[in-house]
């Protein structure tokens, strides 16, 4: 079957991810009204993007994107960067067909129901939820400006107008609350309490959270009679971070303070290979448990690449150097925090638990904080 929506719905049903639930809502709004003549089409399972492709240029190519079952990147670097190669962060996107259903099937959404989407980015997604529950039930918010006028006229276009609310998702929406259930389609790594406080008691907030290490997964909260929401980690994710929460990673130079590397650096040996911390479940893991510290691979032509582990207050860094044929690792430590060893005891733990994926993760957001869980909301996995 050739590209287009019959042939990207197939796909995305004998993936499990569209059902007859949303299929006549696939049916109303094709994909193709609501993704620009100027994109970077994404590569299906990976987070990386091609060159510029511009639909009259190359209108059949264009095409056979919009029907792949891969995201779509539709802005670098907040607007600033246009060219025809990439930008530094991608910025806005029209997002993986198979997410985008897999979380509107997770959001259990009923007709009538209020929703409350953060993140407008094209308006696919508010197109999808405006057939389903009545435009009139749509509220969605987007921080950029030139993206939130772009959408209000794909939507206008498929005969939808959902309240459009160009302005910082954070806040959630406070006009339109109470809401049934709320859906935001850039991740989190705290959730916002004004979520929680905008949606009704039995209401559902369906998010990719991820920890600053890196690691994302779409959770599941239902919102309890007192205001806090619990649930499970779905399945892996990877979306653009929320603007209010992007994360500002200063360069190495910083962290050496003007001197060579290892400069003062502690240095020992590990038997853990720095490629054994490196795929996204065991990253979220890790990151769950060493709270505001990232890591960086240096690579080298050889195939060995040295991982580097920062701290986001710029006190504390480590190395370890990956060898192909390697046994034993060489690690320099240096500042208040010795980010290796506390990378290596998170790999432990996760280790001694069987190696849970995603799926065993959880996370209750009440008052005081937030606390990820694994298997049980009692069972709290602990931080540093
Ligand atoms: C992955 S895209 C959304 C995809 C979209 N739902 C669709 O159907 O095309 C993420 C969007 O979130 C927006 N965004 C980022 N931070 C935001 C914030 N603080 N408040 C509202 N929107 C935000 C970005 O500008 C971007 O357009």
């Amino acid at each position: 079957m050739g590209a287009g929506p019959d042939g990207l719905a197939s796909v995305l049903m004998e993936k499990g991810a569209l059902t007859n639930v949303w299929l006549p809502a696939y049916r109303a709004v094709p994909r193709h009204i609501f993704v620009p003549d100027v994109i970077w089409p994404g590569r299906a399972g990976m987070n990386r993007q091609s060159d510029r492709m511009i639909r009259a240029d190359e209108p059949e190519a264009w095409w056979e994107a919009v029907y792949r079952d891969a995201p779509i990147t539709t802005q670098w670097d907040d607007g600033a960067y246009t060219g025809p190669g990439r930008g530094r962060i991608p910025s806005s996107s029209n997002s993986m067909p198979t997410m985008v259903f897999s979380m509107l099937d997770a959001l259990s959404v009923e007709p009538g129901h209020r929703v409350l989407e953060i993140g407008t980015g094209t308006g696919w997604n508010a197109a999808l939820l405006s057939h389903r529950v009545g435009a009139e039930n749509v509220f969605t918010v987007e921080v950029d400006a030139s993206t939130a006028e772009a959408a209000r006229k794909c939507l206008c276009a498929v005969g939808f107008h959902p309240v459009t609310v160009i302005g910082d998702g954070t806040e959630g929406y406070a006009k339109g609350a109470p809401y049934d259930r709320v859906i935001a389609t850039a991740s989190i790594g705290r959730v916002p309490r004004q979520w929680l406080a905008q949606t009704t008691p039995g209401g559902i907030i369906v998010a990719p959270w991820g920890p600053v290490y890196g690691g994302e997964a779409v959770v599941r909260l239902t919102i309890a009679g007192d205001g806090s929401a619990s649930g499970p980690f779905l399945g892996s994710s990877a979306f653009m971070r929320l603007r209010a929460q992007r994360m500002d990673r200063r360069h190495v130079r910083e962290y050496l303070g003007g001197r060579k590397w290892p400069a003062y650096g502690h240095r020992s040996m590990t038997s853990l290979s720095p490629e054994a911390v490196g795929d996204w479940p065991v990253m979220f893991a890790i990151g769950v448990q060493v709270p505001d510290a990232f890591p960086w691979a240096e690579m080298y032509d050889d195939g060995s690449y040295t991982l580097w582990l920062r701290d986001t207050t710029v006190t504390s860094w480590a190395t370890a150097d990956y060898l192909p044929d390697g046994e034993e690792f060489e690690v320099y430590q240096s500042g208040p925090r010795r980010l290796w060893d506390e990378v290596e005891t998170a790999h432990r733990w996760w280790d001694e638990q069987g190696r849970p994926g995603f799926d065993r993760f959880g996370l209750t957001v009440a008052g005081d904080g937030e606390r990820v869980w694994l298997d049980e909301p009692g069972n709290v996995v602990r931080v540093g």
